[in-house]
């Protein structure tokens, strides 16, 4: 069992191979108590860690102290206005204009597999492979209804939480406020890693030491962001890769969250994660239901690369629904730093003809193949196909790359519309905007309002009819502005605080209903480069574009970032030409090459016009992501050394899951003179294993590997790298 309730001690435990959950219901009023989340312990009855001093301070017995023992409980969700002055998870407008909530115990189920959210992704399992608990609770003052959901993922070290709020009363209830998970715990000396950023950068770490007060990273762009995202880890002050207690937590939603530690006077520190207050607010009738999306946590007492591997694997196992999931992905040539808006069949064909030549598997037209789009001004919304670039149409292209043996992909935009469209001349209402103020526009574009149904079906039907029309077995998804000016003339006046989540479930709504009907379809989310890399679209889509900037030192670093809480095989990664689009960095094509092949692995150049000493290297490119991927896509990842950091070279590992076989990257960013003996200890290695070094030919076992290490590869010149292949032997 992986849950257990004991009846007498009102106590849940939830365990997995290496943590241990503990949630106490006080005697009373049921008051529903955090008491431990950490490494694995045996014992169950830990709840004298609720104690609050010398005179119990429970309210049945001390009433007189009520207010003490609201500021100072550690709570698993947290209501409002009631004297608890930390964050609340939960917040209301009743129709007295009240805003105080207190869920209560009621009840619990707990059962094998994990149900459904309604509407959102989220995390799935066997009954076999996880179990749930749900805590029911209630406000029966304003009628509520409160699910907790706990799913217990034993063999990957994850809990994941979601909650559920019902009006069970007789008049409407604002929900103001729905955090998806809170957790109290002790503040011990935890600093805050976040991963933050901007367009063409990205998802950097950043660690810090934690104040009182409150400190959050969140978005309120109707997006996940290029900004901050949605994960927030509480590090030990001296944990390292392998050492160390780390808390992780991540939110599986692709819109406006918040992310947030609180540090109070006591020194505790309350967590809390959910989709971010401002703007919103829900209208609950009675009898229905919110459904809040899902937060994963992970423990780790050994560092921070438990914690990647952990989230690793519940997305590799328990998150991609894609069938490519476990499967090579073609290595596919896009356009768009080829050629631009400036295409057409002709160029293309020629593109796809080299590319066959070098071992390419798939062409992907980007954006610029529909209405008169020649630059990024208009027609968005109009997804016919432009004949004048394309004569004969989008079959014939497709037809002619597919005789010439590679397969098809194509890019949409499929949320926006340009002022400067057939679709905003007929439907002008049909974007976000608010009455009387002309939308502000973003790369001359608005958005559309999901919200309506009918904007939905019109959508789905523009990018389906496409994909009905031709042999397309790949799709770019892009969003390429975020929302600002929330106004739907569909919603009413009570219901606009509902547009930003409502735009999010349509998204998931549309991409649902495309693989559903594409089942083989590979889909590939992207915005703007990485603004909507996050859990919830990596449940529609396997791979994501991780970056506008595939320049290949940038990329070590946005890599990492993003390597830090997800699998190698989502990242979307490609080698492109030089002097570098956005940076104007000049680096060899092997980095390029060997950069890219830690992600999904594509050119993004035009490769009738690179050097014949380039293309050369395709070939031989493809042939190591071939070699490689199987190893990539399903291994162990480790961190070796951080350009970030040390400021010279780079290293990351990918070890086998049965430890036979590994593969580590060098990267040399700035080139020393007289560097004695540099090493690479690596890691993940089975100790008593003996590995044959490929690149030299020689032989160790996993711990001299590992303890004594390698000497780093002789590399010559800035941004020179190295592949280091070890198999057992
Ligand atoms: C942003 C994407 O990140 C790029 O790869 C490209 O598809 C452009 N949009 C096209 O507009």
């Amino acid at each position: 069992m992986k849950i257990t309730y004991q009846e007498e001690k009102r106590i849940f435990k939830l365990d997995t191979a290496h943590t241990s959950y503990i949630i106490g219901i006080t005697d009373d009023e049921g008051f529903i108590g955090h008491v431990y989340y950490g490494a694995y312990i045996r014992d169950e009855d830990v709840t004298y860690l609720l104690r609050t001093g010398e005179r119990p301070l429970v309210p049945s017995v001390n009433n007189r102290e009520r207010g003490a023992f609201y500021d100072t409980f550690p709570c698993e969700y947290p209501g409002n206005g009631l004297g608890d002055y930390r964050e609340s998870a939960v917040a209301i407008l009743d129709q007295n204009g009240n805003t105080a909530v207190q869920p209560l115990y009621t009840g619990y189920r707990i059962c094998d597999g994990k149900p459904e959210i309604p509407g959102l992704p989220a995390t799935f399992g066997t009954e076999k492979e996880c179990q749930t608990l749900e805590i029911t609770a209630e406000d029966a003052v304003c009628g509520l209804a409160f699910s907790l959901y706990y799913t217990v993922f034993a063999d990957v070290d994850v809990i994941t939480r979601s909650v559920r709020i019902r009006n069970t009363g007789k008049a409407p209830v604002y929900l103001t406020k729905v955090m998806s998970a809170a957790l109290d715990m002790d503040a011990e000396d935890y600093q805050m890693l976040t991963l933050c950023g901007s367009w063409a950068r990205e998802r950097v770490a950043e660690r810090r030491p934690i104040g009182h007060g409150r400190q959050s990273v969140g978005s309120t762009r109707g997006e996940s962001s290029h900004q901050e995202h949605p994960f927030l880890a509480l590090v030990n002050k001296h944990a390292t890769e392998d050492a160390g207690s780390v808390y992780g937590f991540h939110f599986v939603y692709s819109g406006n969250f918040l992310a947030q530690v609180e540090k109070n006077q006591y020194d505790s520190l309350r967590v809390v994660m959910g989709i971010h207050p401002q703007d919103f607010k829900w209208k609950l009738n009675p009898n229905e239901t919110f459904c809040a999306p899902e937060a994963v946590l992970t423990y780790s007492g050994s560092g921070l690369g438990t914690m990647t591997r952990n989230l690793h694997d519940l997305y590799r196992k328990h998150l991609i629904r894609s069938p490519y999931r476990n499967q090579k992905r073609p290595v596919l040539i896009n356009n768009w730093e080829a050629t631009y808006f400036d295409f057409d069949t002709k160029k293309l064909l020629a593109i796809a003809r080299e590319a066959k030549r070098c071992g390419i598997e798939m062409l992907v037209m980007d954006d610029g193949w529909f209405g008169r789009r020649n630059n990024d001004d208009c027609s968005l919304g109009d997804w016919t196909v432009n004949e004048e670039k394309l004569p004969g149409g989008l079959k014939h292209l497709v037809d002619e790359v597919n005789r010439i043996g590679l397969k098809f992909g194509i890019w949409f935009e499929p949320e926006m519309i340009s002022p400067d469209s057939e679709l905003y001349r007929a439907h002008p209402d049909w974007a976000i905007a608010l009455p009387e103020r002309e939308p502000v526009r973003s790369r001359n574009q608005y958005v559309l309002d999901l919200s309506r149904p009918e904007v939905v079906d019109y959508v789905y039907e523009a990018v389906a009819s496409v994909l009905r029309s031709a042999n397309v077995e790949y799709v770019k998804w892009d969003m390429n502005r975020q929302l600002t000016d929330l106004g739907s003339v569909y919603l009413g006046a009570e219901r606009q605080g509902e547009l930003l989540h409502r735009y999010v479930l349509a998204v998931y709504e549309l991409q649902e209903r495309l693989t559903r009907e594409f089942p083989n379809l590979l889909l590939e989310n992207c915005s703007g480069g990485g603004a909507r890399f996050d859990p919830g679209m990596l449940y529609y889509s396997p791979q994501i574009w991780c970056s506008d900037d595939t320049d290949a030192v940038e990329r070590l670093r946005i890599q990492e970032g993003t390597a830090m809480i997800y699998p190698l095989s989502a990242m979307g990664a490609h080698v492109s030409d030089c002097p570098n689009h956005i940076t104007g960095r000049v680096t060899p094509f092997a980095t390029r090459g060997n950069v890219a092949l830690a992600g999904t692995f594509g050119y993004e150049l035009d490769i009738t016009k690179i050097s014949e000493e380039e293309r050369a290297q395709i070939p031989e490119q493809v042939a190591l992501y071939h070699k490689y991927h199987d190893l990539i896509r399903e291994g162990d990842y480790y961190r070796i050394a951080s350009y970030s950091v040390n400021r010279e070279y780079d290293c990351w590992g990918v070890v086998a899951k049965d430890r036979s076989e590994a593969l580590y990257t060098c990267v040399q960013v700035t080139a020393r003179p007289n560097v004695h003996s540099r090493k690479l200890r690596l890691a993940g290695l089975s100790p008593e294993k003996r590995y044959l070094v490929e690149e030299s030919g020689t032989t160790a076992y996993g711990d001299t590997l590992m303890e004594a290490g390698i000497l780093m590869p002789e590399l010559r010149g800035d941004y020179a790298s190295a592949l280091i292949h070890l198999k057992e032997v």
